[in-house]
């Protein structure tokens, strides 16, 4: 039985993330979707809340589970038993990175690949940080990401206009 880990920080989950996830599910016979702990970096959702939308977006793909992991990715891995990583590229511009991640595990625990899958070229434009600017202007992110992240969007800017003076969705 193949394992696979499928790690980011995922704040939030975007239809690139959702559409990878699909495809390397078939890659393996257990997938692990791993969302990063980073306790230095006040993300846009809450690690719980991106947990819960990714299990959300996913209720309808077998084979797949959703946790959280702190520290190093390798130790995750390992604890977890896994026999490779996926990652997702969207062109060059990920690739340098995605190279020094991969040669960096593999030093850390040797014969540790990383499956590298291409972005379909439709979605190779959303990414997490573009989604975070949009929902922060208050504009509709509802072409890049699931039901249940724009939904949970929604929810988190219109408690927070009613709490304060923070930007919100406009017109809502
Ligand atoms: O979605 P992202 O932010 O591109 O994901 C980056 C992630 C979470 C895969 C990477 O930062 C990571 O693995 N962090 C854990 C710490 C670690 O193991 N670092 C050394 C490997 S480069």
């Amino acid at each position: 039985m193949k394992t696979a880990v499928f790690p980011g920080s995922f704040d939030p989950l975007t239809n690139g993330h959702l559409d990878l996830i699909r495809r390397a599910q078939r890659l393996c016979d257990r997938l692990i979707v791993a969302v990063l702990i980073n306790p230095d970096k006040r993300g846009l959702l809450e690690t719980q809340q991106r947990l819960d939308v990714i299990s959300q977006a996913l209720a309808q793909v077998k084979g797949v589970e959703v946790k959280a992991f702190s520290g190093l990715l390798i130790e995750f891995v390992k604890q977890e038993q896994a026999d490779f990583i996926i990652r997702g590229i969207r062109g060059v511009q990920d690739l340098e990175n995605e190279m020094a991640m991969a040669w960096t595990n593999e030093k850390l625990l040797p014969g540790l690949e990383t499956v590298v899958l291409l972005t379909r070229p439709e979605l190779a434009g959303v990414s997490s940080s573009l989604v975070r600017q949009i929902a922060h202007f208050g504009g509709d992110v509802s072409p890049f990401v699931p039901p249940a992240v724009d939904e949970t969007l929604l929810r988190l800017y219109n408690k927070r206009d009613q709490s304060d003076d923070t930007p919100t969705k406009g017109g809502e």
